[in-house]
C-alpha cells in the first residue's frame, strides 16, 4: 500500500485521537520504514489492526498536513545513525490526527549496516503546537505546494538561522520553556537555563531514559 493509495480512500478529520498522553508509542522497522512491530499503544492510537500494520511502510499514518521537507531531515539523520526528535502530526485511521515528538534507537548488523529503527513517541504539549509547530508547517507546506521541497528546505534552514538552532534544538528549546512556565512553583536559575545537562536530563525525563 503506497501513500496515495491509502489517503485515496481516506477521510481526514479535523479532530485529534483521544489518548493516554502519559503512555508511550513505539515501533520498530527495518531499515527501509516497514513496519515489523509496533507496541499495544502504537495500534490503539492509531486504530489499526496488527496485520494491517505489520509489512507495511510508515507512511501508513502519514498525515498530509505534513511538510515533506521534515521526513527529508528526518531521513537524512537516521540513516546516518543519528537520533533525531521531530515533531509529527500522524493520521489515524479514522481520520482523526494526533501530534508526537519522535525518539529514534538505531541497530546495526555485525559489519556497521543499520538493520533496524526503533521509534518512540509521545505526546507534544498543545500550546508548543498550536503557538511554533502548526503555524511553521503550514508555512513550508505552502511553500512546497508552490515551490517545491527545495524551497520549503531552503525557508527551514533560513528560519533555524534566524534563531541560531538546529530543528532538534528548536524543538527542545519549545518544549523544555513550556515546561518551566508550566511549573509556577519550580524555581529555574539562569545557571540552569544555561546548562545543557538540563536539557538532556528534561529529554531523558521525557523519554524514560
Ligand atoms: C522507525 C520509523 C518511524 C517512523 N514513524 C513515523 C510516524 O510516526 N509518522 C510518519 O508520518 N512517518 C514516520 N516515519 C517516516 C516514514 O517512513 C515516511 O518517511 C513518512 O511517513 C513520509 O512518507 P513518504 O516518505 O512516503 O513521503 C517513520 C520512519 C521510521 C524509520
Amino acid at each position: 500500500m503506497n501513500q496515495e493509495n491509502h489517503l485515496q480512500n481516506r477521510v481526514i478529520i479535523d479532530k485529534e485521537v483521544s489518548w493516554d498522553k502519559t503512555q508511550v508509542i513505539m515501533s520498530k522497522t527495518n531499515a527501509y520504514g516497514i513496519i515489523e512491530y509496533a507496541n499495544e499503544v502504537f495500534v490503539d492510537v492509531c486504530g489499526y489492526e496488527d496485520y494491517e500494520l505489520m509489512g507495511q511502510p510508515h507512511n501508513i499514518i502519514r498525515h498530509p498536513d505534513m511538510p515533506k521537507v521534515i521526513f527529508k531531515v528526518l531521513w537524512e539523520n537516521i540513516k546516518n545513525g543519528k537520533n533525531f526528535h521531530a515533531i509529527v502530526k500522524n493520521l489515524a485511521k479514522s481520520g482523526r490526527y494526533y501530534w508526537v515528538i519522535t525518539d529514534f534507537e538505531i541497530a546495526r548488523d555485525e559489519n556497521d549496516v543499520i538493520v533496524n529503527y526503533f521509534a518512540r513517541r509521545q505526546a507534544v504539549p498543545q500550546e508548543v503546537i498550536a503557538m511554533h509547530i502548526e503555524p511553521l508547517y503550514k508555512k513550508l507546506l505552502q511553500i512546497e505546494a508552490a515551490s517545491g521541497i527545495e524551497f520549503s528546505e531552503k525557508y527551514l534552514i533560513g528560519f533555524l538561522e534566524e534563531k541560531k538552532r538546529t530543528y532538534v534544538e528548536y524543538i527542545k528549546e519549545l518544549i523544555f520553556e513550556h515546561e518551566k512556565s508550566q511549573s509556577k512553583f519550580a524555581t529555574y536559575t539562569e545557571e540552569e537555563d544555561a546548562d545543557e545537562e538540563e536539557h538532556r536530563g528534561f529529554f531523558s525525563r521525557l523519554f524514560g531514559r
